[in-house]
């Protein structure tokens, strides 16, 4: 038998929108991280909805259509600081709490959020 992803327990495509919508509203809101974010952010939200499909275990939205994601390469450019890391997952823990109310898979979800975000930091504070 499969185990369900992610992906389909935290309930498809429809909560990863919102749940994306909602972490950059927060994002922008979050002085840390919004000055390294573009005017625009269409693009943006439109990229972290298929990425984040395909990193819960749906299906591979954001390698069909960009590549590889190489997501740590492509933080390369932008100053990722363990106090960004920490901003960028407490932004994204306010926004589960909003989608998501079932505790232990939050908590699944931000151990493997944690796990990828740590891995990001670039740069000393
Ligand atoms: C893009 C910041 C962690 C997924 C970006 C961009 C910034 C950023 C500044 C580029 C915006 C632009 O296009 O100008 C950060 C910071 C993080 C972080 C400060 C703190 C650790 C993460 C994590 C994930 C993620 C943990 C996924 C689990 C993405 C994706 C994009 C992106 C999918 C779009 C990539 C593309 O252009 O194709 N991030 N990020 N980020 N980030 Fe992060």
């Amino acid at each position: 038998i499969k185990q369900l992803s992610l992906f389909d327990r935290v309930g498809g495509a429809p909560v990863i929108h919102r749940l994306v919508d909602l972490f950059y509203m927060n994002v922008l809101a979050e002085p840390k991280l919004a000055p390294l974010f573009p005017q625009d952010m269409s693009l943006v939200i439109s990229k972290q909805k298929q990425f984040l499909t395909q990193y819960f275990g749906g299906p591979p939205l954001y390698t069909n259509e960009h590549g590889h994601p190489k997501m740590r390469a492509r933080h390369l450019p932008f100053p990722v600081t363990k106090e960004r890391a920490d901003a960028w997952l407490a932004c994204m823990q306010r926004a589960l709490e909003e989608t998501t109310p079932e505790v232990a898979l939050r908590e699944e979800m931000m151990a493997r959020l944690s796990t990828t975000a740590y891995f990001f930091i670039n740069k000393e504070e």
